[in-house]
């Protein structure tokens, strides 16, 4: 069957068909993947059948896998692999439950930030457990030439610790580790190295401040920031099937879970996270 790639929304998302990827996907189909990335932000494979191994296979095609800082929720012998689970077994969880309840773009806590995730629905709820993806590049784009000179050259300060500071621990567990990882410094405009696209580099979950503003002025300014990257114009909602394989750009979107499902109705991913060497 030939791969096609048919556009969600007007401003992010495709959906991929034609391809199985847990088999090595041609040179010529993968350049057509990664460029409907490129294009796209963000891609929906349906009915895949992927094992960790294979999962791991494609998504390093992208670049080096990332190690999850939480590494309870990791596959023992397939460490790439960060499990986001509401699953028990023998009374403990199985991986990391209600992960991201909040806008974030992976690891931005991290020196080196991630290029792109690939979350894979082993087993999803009928209802509910949806995934929103907003476009960052949408976002700097729609902003007043004013307000992009405004936040040119600006930098924020990001923390692991942060996204668990004022949210409750019942859902989100009690993680270690949250010490591990000290804050980082990222630029608040980033200019996409594929696209040339510039792109809002700030989220809800991990960025504590941008340095050189005061604190009234921050709380005023990142909060109309993450009001506009959120808009319904920039937002895609992703409603999983289970045998989904959705790959996003965490350097031009930002995403969140949906916590409107309970322990009674199973939801258990697989995620692979892959690291952007780029400078910026
Ligand atoms: C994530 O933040 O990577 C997970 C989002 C989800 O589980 O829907």
């Amino acid at each position: 069957m030939a791969l096609t790639v048919t556009p969600l929304t007007p401003n992010l998302g495709a959906e991929i068909s034609g391809v199985d990827l847990s088999v090595p996907l041609s040179n010529s189909d993968f350049d057509t993947v990664h460029q409907a990335f490129v294009d796209h932000s963000l891609l929906v494979f349906r009915g895949q059948d992927l094992s960790p191994k294979a999962q791991v296979a494609f998504s390093q095609r992208f670049g080096p896998l990332m190690i999850h800082v939480l590494k309870e929720a990791l596959i023992e012998d397939q460490p790439e692999i960060y499990k986001i689970s509401n699953l028990t077994e023998d009374g403990k969880p199985v991986g990391r439950a209600y992960a991201g309840q909040y806008w974030h773009s992976d690891l931005t806590y991290e020196p080196q930030p991630s290029l792109g995730s690939l979350l894979y629905g082993v087993q999803v709820p009928e209802v509910g457990g949806d995934t929103l993806f907003a476009s960052t590049a949408h976002a700097y784009e729609t902003l007043s030439p004013a307000m992009q000179g405004f936040l040119e050259g600006l930098t924020a300060e990001h923390h692991f610790a942060h996204a668990f500071r004022e949210r409750p621990k019942a859902k989100t567990g009690s993680p270690n580790h949250l010490e591990e990882r000290p804050p980082v410094v990222h630029p608040v405009v980033r200019t996409h190295p594929e696209s040339g696209r510039k792109c809002l580099f700030l989220n809800e979950g991990f960025t504590v401040r941008i340095k050189e503003l005061a604190p009234a002025e921050n709380k005023a300014v990142m909060q109309f920031l993450f009001d506009h990257m959120t808009r319904a114009q920039s937002v895609l909602r992703h409603h999983w099937q289970d045998g989904d394989a959705v790959l996003w750009d965490n350097r031009a979107l930002v995403h969140r879970g949906v916590d409107d499902y309970g322990d009674d109705s199973p939801r258990h991913m697989h995620r692979t996270t892959i690291e952007d060497t780029a400078e910026y």
